[in-house]
């Protein structure tokens, strides 16, 4: 399976930070945040990564992350010229897919707790795998209608009166039909390539599997100041709490088996004295070597 992440957009909403760097890019708590997403893709198995954004805040991932060989990934970047939609993705992707099932992952949408995403991508056969998660504002969102049975019966994009409080978070695995699927889209009313559309047209074919998130897992989208600065805050305080850290794609990787402990310690000596080095020497490389 290949993964997409999805980091474009103008970040508006974020105004002046966004002069300074891409929404994606702002720090959440104590890393940037699309660690967060590429470390939910690492720790669901997914090695082949293709990073889209807008030519100006490319480069900048580019710096970030490289090639990715540092977590053992391969990354591609790829560029949207214009924020025409999430489901444009798998057309500016089209090669890099190939005949191979995606995992597309909004860049702003940080996971925590629990299996369930690891499972759903080892379980992947076909269709599609789409989340449902309980919120309090679903107008903002997808949002998905169960029948008494817990299958989905309807998905709306930014509804106004919802038909339920199950919002659709931005993770999405798909077989390689999403491509055609895509192709045969047409603009929404904002002049986008819904996302909403593809799982709408997955639904209608009987395809759609929609997983209910389970109350202790978090999700939390960082596009506004407000929710940004929540997000740090969670972040901060379970790392605090618990002494590990979210959203360390080196740890990932070294769990995962993508980089060898070796490798870990060699990339790990080239990151200046600061905390970050420290969890990675303390927590992972010497519990690691203590383990052996
Ligand atoms: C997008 C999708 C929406 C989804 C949300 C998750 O919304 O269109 O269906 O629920 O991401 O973050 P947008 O980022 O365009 O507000």
């Amino acid at each position: 399976m290949k993964g997409i992440i999805l980091a474009g957009g103008a970040g508006s909403r974020l105004y002046p930070l966004t002069l300074v760097a891409s929404k994606q890019l702002q720090p959440v708590y104590d890393k940037p945040m699309v660690y967060y997403p590429l470390t939910t893709l690492i720790e669901g198995g997914i090695r082949d990564i293709c990073l889209i954004s807008t030519p100006q805040d490319l480069p900048r991932f580019r710096q970030l992350l490289g090639d990715g060989s540092r977590f053992g990934l391969t990354i591609d970047y790829r560029e949207q010229a214009k924020p025409e939609g999430i489901a444009q993705a798998f057309l500016i992707a089209e090669s890099f897919i190939g005949n191979d099932s995606v995992a597309l992952i909004l860049g702003d949408n940080i996971f925590y707790g629990g299996d369930t995403f690891q499972r759903a991508f080892a379980d992947f056969k076909s269709g599609a795998t789409i989340f449902g998660y309980h919120v309090n504002d679903p107008e903002r969102y997808g949002v998905v209608e169960f029948d008494a049975q817990g299958k989905a019966v309807s998905i709306e994009e930014k509804p106004k009166s919802p038909k339920s409080n199950f919002a659709v978070p931005g993770l999405y695995i798909y077989d390689n039909e999403v491509v055609c699927i895509t192709k045969a889209l047409q603009p929404s009313a904002r002049g986008e390539l819904e996302i909403t559309a593809v799982n709408v047209e997955y639904l209608r074919r009987g395809a759609l599997h929609v997983q209910r998130l389970a109350r202790g897992f978090a999700w939390l989208d960082a596009g506004t100041s407000s929710s940004l600065h929540d997000a740090s805050a969670y972040v901060q305080t379970i790392e605090k709490r618990a002494g590990i850290k979210i959203g360390c794609p080196e740890e990932a990787a070294f769990r995962q088996g993508f980089v060898s402990l070796v490798q870990l310690e060699d990339i790990v000596g080239k990151i200046p004295n600061c905390e970050y080095r420290a969890y990675l020497e303390a927590e992972v490389i010497a519990e690691a070597r203590r383990l052996q």
